[in-house]
């Protein structure tokens, strides 16, 4: 159940405020160098990629677009159900374009899969992955992000966009959830 106060519900902080804001930093230098000649579009899987969205595109320094997919892949849960489905596609034609598919955190990587495929029969000039997170142990699908904030344990974190049940996207920092949390509610 989740409880009343957030605090109740958070085993522990697992990445900080700055160091938030240092990984952010680190790939938004790193993307602006990769992108400079390039026609790029920025595309952020909602909800969880909000966040991280708002503070990546702040820290590239070269001309670029935005957009927004949603799709679902979870539901409610904490496990992959391997069913994606577009609740919100792209506003505009991507051809020729260089996207950069802004996303929270690569698990199965089913998700993220699929949306590369979908995009890459659009003829955009190139497709990388930037996520903020990865759980490499998870992986269940042969997917490689370009662009990777870091790498976490196995365990279900939550803030900073990531939710649980789509509470906690609004903590500023990263937390390790306490297992009872969900436990008791599936
Ligand atoms: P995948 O398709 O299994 O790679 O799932 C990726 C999606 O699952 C992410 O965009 C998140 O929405 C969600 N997800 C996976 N692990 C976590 C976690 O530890 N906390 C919160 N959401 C997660
Ligand atoms: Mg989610």
């Amino acid at each position: 159940m989740i409880g009343k106060s957030y605090s109740d519900d958070i085993d522990r902080v697992l990445i900080g405020e700055n160091e938030l804001a240092e990984i952010v930093y680190r790939l938004g230098a790193q993307i602006s160098e990769d992108y400079k000649d390039k026609n790029l579009l920025m595309v952020s899987v909602l909800k969880g990629s909000v966040i991280f969205m708002a503070d990546l595109m702040r820290a590239v320094t070269v001309p670029c677009n935005i957009d927004f997919m949603s799709v679902s892949s979870y539901d409610k849960g904490t496990k992959s159900s391997g069913v994606v489905r577009i609740i919100k596609d792209l506003d505009q034609n991507i051809e020729g374009k260089d996207l950069l598919i802004v996303e929270d955190i690569l698990d199965s990587g089913k998700t993220l899969n699929y949306i590369q495929e979908l995009l890459l029969a659009r003829n955009p000039n190139s497709i990388r992955i930037c996520t903020l997170f990865d759980k490499p142990e998870r992986r269940e699908v042969d997917l490689h992000a370009e662009y990777v904030g870091c790498t976490v344990p196995n365990e279900f974190i939550v803030g900073y966009g990531l939710d649980y049940a789509e509470y906690y996207r609004n903590l500023p920092f990263i937390g390790v959830l306490k297992p009872s949390v969900y436990e008791e509610s599936n």
